[in-house]
């Protein structure tokens, strides 16, 4: 045994433990991973080292050798990812002759590896050197547009160790639009399959993941299914009546495969409108997890809820709530300082920059992240190295983040909730982080000949809340984010608005 790994590499592995991996070689090159996750950066659990040698150094010019590591990178697939280079050598003319803004090349030339061996602080000298060469946009963790998991994954521990200790449990994740129901689903797959390929180095063919909002046929999703868990059994399913095949198939693919089957549904909710009423697909799913069959963790919002309280749907009692909410104080800190103190970041009054953005976001993680990359963008375009709550000013002055705060706000909303909105808005415009009762929303409601029953005004009360726009206290309600409200007001015409979801009907 006794693999022999380069000593900065070796080093790293048995002193400091970090998880190392070899990897197949490539043109040449012998290859590693190494789990740089801790830092909580764009660095994943598999970042991929090159080890260039002296030979290499030897046998071709800088101008070579930066081409066969660029098809290194593309021979793998790296394109999208940072890749650690150690040279065995000087690397500064590597350096020079890489001059690409979107560099994900980070070169370790030998005088750097003795560096590190030698420091007080060899992991803080290897991330110095890493970000010197990257930039700090690219390096940051921060993702406003797509689910995030692995090293950019933050808080969300207690769920996460929730599903993954109750496989007899099946899971219904509820939360408003991007409060980060996919990013927990793709974080359970991810350690789903790490645990597995532990266990056995198979691809953990019965962990299957499923965007219900592309298969909203029946037909589609079982044959989604089917083909996931073995195509082989296609044609079978083409011939055979489904309700026969499909709870058979179940049962002999948790035998195949000798585990339960893991459904992760995300988006389930066009699903359950559309089979409204029509429930057969649900139960045949519902029965093999009461078998033992499958555990199914689903991701939805106002319909899943929903049918989870309906006493005449499949759906109730069928799985446990885990209601996602805006991150604490806490983790939206570990969010906003730990990255970017890794990035070499200052803050020059840490308490005050986070509470000024936990406020106005009112610690939503997608408002944060946004939060997070203007800051980033202008720290790079500026090359200061240090924030304050200053530095908040420009977040708002930027046009996507406007956009964005206005679009998850008529995503999460229907046409009366935001008729609550739009009146109570008008009724207080000069105080309007002031509280306000449900008396008031209706009076205001009223001004513009709206009338809406209690219950109906209840109900957008709770969506309100639930979406993070309004913040019940006793009998008051608040907003919760001003950031959010002083972009409506200066952004919309309000009374043009209310007269558009009037016209639309509520
Ligand atoms: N655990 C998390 N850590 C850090 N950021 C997060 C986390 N969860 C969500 N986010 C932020 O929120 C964004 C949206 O996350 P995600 O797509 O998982 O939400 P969603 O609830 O599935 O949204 P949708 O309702 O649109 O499907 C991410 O791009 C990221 O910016
Ligand atoms: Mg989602």
């Amino acid at each position: 045994m006794g693999k022999e790994y380069p000593p900065l590499l070796q080093f790293l592995s048995d002193k400091l433990e970090y998880r190392l991996l070899s990897g197949k070689s490539t043109l040449g090159y012998v290859l590693y991973y190494i789990d740089l996750s801790s830092w909580r950066l764009r660095l994943s659990d598999w970042t991929p080292v090159v080890h260039v040698q002296r030979s290499d150094l030897l046998n071709s010019s800088p101008r070579q050798l930066l081409q066969s590591l660029q098809d290194v990178v593309r021979e793998r697939g790296w394109q999208r990812r940072i890749v650690l280079v150690l040279v065995d050598g000087d690397s500064s003319a590597l350096r020079l002759a890489l001059r690409s803004p979107l560099q994900t090349l980070a070169f370790v030339g030998d005088e750097e590896q003795r560096g590190i061996l030698r420091s007080r602080r060899p992991s803080g000298e290897l991330l110095d050197i890493l970000s010197a060469q990257v930039p700090i946009s690219i390096l940051a963790p921060y993702n406003t547009t797509s689910p995030v998991t692995g090293s950019c994954f933050f808080d969300r521990e207690y769920e996460v160790a929730k599903i993954l200790g109750n496989p007899d449990v099946s899971y219904a994740v509820l939360g408003v639009r991007r409060i980060g129901k996919t990013s927990l689903m793709r974080e359970v797959e991810r350690r789903l399959r790490e645990e597995s390929a532990a266990a056995e180095t198979e691809d953990s063919p019965h962990i299957l993941f499923l965007d219900c909002s592309d298969l909203l046929e029946r037909e589609m999703l079982v044959e989604q299914i089917v083909r996931k868990l073995n195509p082989r059994e296609l044609p079978r399913l083409a011939m055979q009546n489904y309700s026969f095949f499909f709870p058979d198939f179940l049962e002999r693919m948790r035998r195949k495969y000798k585990s339960k089957l893991i459904f992760l549904l995300d988006e389930i909710d066009d699903l359950i409108v559309l089979h409204g009423g029509d429930w057969e697909f649900f139960r045949t799913l519902r029965a093999a997890s009461n078998k033992g069959i499958c555990q199914y963790i689903v991701a939805g919002f106002r319909e899943a809820q929903n049918q989870l309280h309906n006493l005449d749907s499949p759906f109730y009692n069928f799985a446990e709530e885990i209601r996602l909410s805006e991150f604490t104080r806490e983790h939206a800190r570990e969010l906003i300082v730990t990255p970017m103190q890794n990035l070499g970041i200052r803050f020059k009054n840490e308490s005050d920059t986070v509470g000024r953005i936990y406020e106005e976001t009112a610690g939503h993680p997608n408002l944060i992240q946004f939060y997070c990359t203007i800051l980033v963008r202008q720290l790079e375009l500026t090359g200061q190295r240090e924030l304050s709550p200053d530095s908040l000013v420009s977040v708002y002055a930027d046009e996507v983040f406007k956009n964005h705060l206005l679009r998850s706000f008529m995503d999460n909303t229907q046409n009366r909730e935001k008729a609550v909105v739009y009146a109570i808005l008008q009724d207080h415009a000069e105080r309007p982080m002031v509280g306000f009762t449900q008396a008031d929303m209706d009076a205001a409601l009223r001004k513009h000949n709206l009338v809406v029953a209690h219950g109906a005004l209840n109900t957008s009360c709770d969506v309100l809340v639930l979406a993070g726009i309004l913040r019940p206290k006793g009998a008051e309600y608040f907003f919760t984010s001003p950031v959010f409200v002083r972009v409506l007001q200066q952004t919309y015409n309000l009374r043009y608005l209310l007269d558009k979801v009037k016209e639309e009907g509520i």
